[in-house]
């Protein structure tokens, strides 16, 4: 059994004190989570104050994005050491608005992932396909191309500090969520590539999570699927209330 991870990704959203405050009740509330892995994603300034409030407890920090280069000129960029140094564990790579905003491509997503690795940075590497992929019926070949680009060398023993996210592009933000079964058939599929195109022998226990409009109501029938390990939750992660029952409903 997988333990599901359950990620609050804030994207540009939260003051240091709004980060730290949610931070605190969800440290109060859950530290006794067990049966789940709570992970907080907050911008950039707030992750070592929420750091400072999340030590002691078992809720886990991520970073929503990074540079590949240990360090340089690299203006307004971030390296992986620099996160570790901030408190972070995880990192979020190749969210879908990192990729058709900031033109991330599979090949930088590949050098983001190794550098991750590298430094000791647990990726949740995003993949997912567009709505006019899905309507061409590509979602397949979009996703099998996602992993083995992104994953391209990275050696297999990495492969277990390694978390996938599907995000379909047009679940995002837009209220629109994949059918439990839509997701799982994809999942399942994810699953089978890490297996199959990637020689991962321990596939069974990679984390999969679900994102796109996860919110109390469709949590619950998502995670009952086999193949769904967790949810990458945006807008209704920045409620404690939402973000709280989700929680809840897993750990249940
Ligand atoms: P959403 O965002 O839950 O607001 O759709 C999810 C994500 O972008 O990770």
């Amino acid at each position: 059994m997988v333990r599901p991870v359950i990620a609050a990704n804030w994207k540009m959203h939260k003051t240091i004190p709004e980060a730290v405050e949610f931070a605190k009740r969800l440290k109060e509330e859950f530290s006794e989570a067990g049966d789940v892995e709570i992970v907080l994603a907050p911008p950039f300034t707030s992750l070592r104050p929420v750091a400072d409030v999340l030590k002691d407890s078992s809720i886990h920090l991520a970073a929503q994005n990074m540079h590949w280069e240990e360090k340089g000129a690299y203006t307004g960029e971030i390296s992986a050491a620099m996160l570790i140094d901030a408190g972070c564990e995880f990192v979020i790579v190749g969210h879908s608005e990192r990729r058709t905003l900031f033109g991330e491509t599979d090949t930088i997503l590949n050098r983001k992932i190794s550098a991750a690795l590298k430094s000791g940075l647990k990726p949740i590497f995003c993949i997912g396909e567009t709505l006019e992929e899905r309507e061409s019926g590509a979602t397949f070949h979009i996703i099998k191309k996602q992993i083995k680009e992104g994953l391209n060398n990275i050696p297999s023993d990495d492969i277990r500090h390694v978390a996938f996210a599907y995000e379909p592009v047009w679940a995002i933000g837009t209220g629109k969520t994949a059918t439990p079964v839509q997701a799982q058939e994809v999942h399942s599929f994810i699953r089978k590539t890490i297996a199959d195109d990637l020689a991962y022998a321990h596939a069974s226990e990679t984390v999969i999570m679900y994102g796109g409009s996860v919110n109390p109501e469709n949590a619950g029938s998502l995670m009952n699927q086999p193949d769904i390990n967790g949810a990458l939750v945006g807008g209704a992660a920045l409620n404690f209330g939402s973000f709280g029952s989700i929680i809840k409903m897993l750990t249940r």
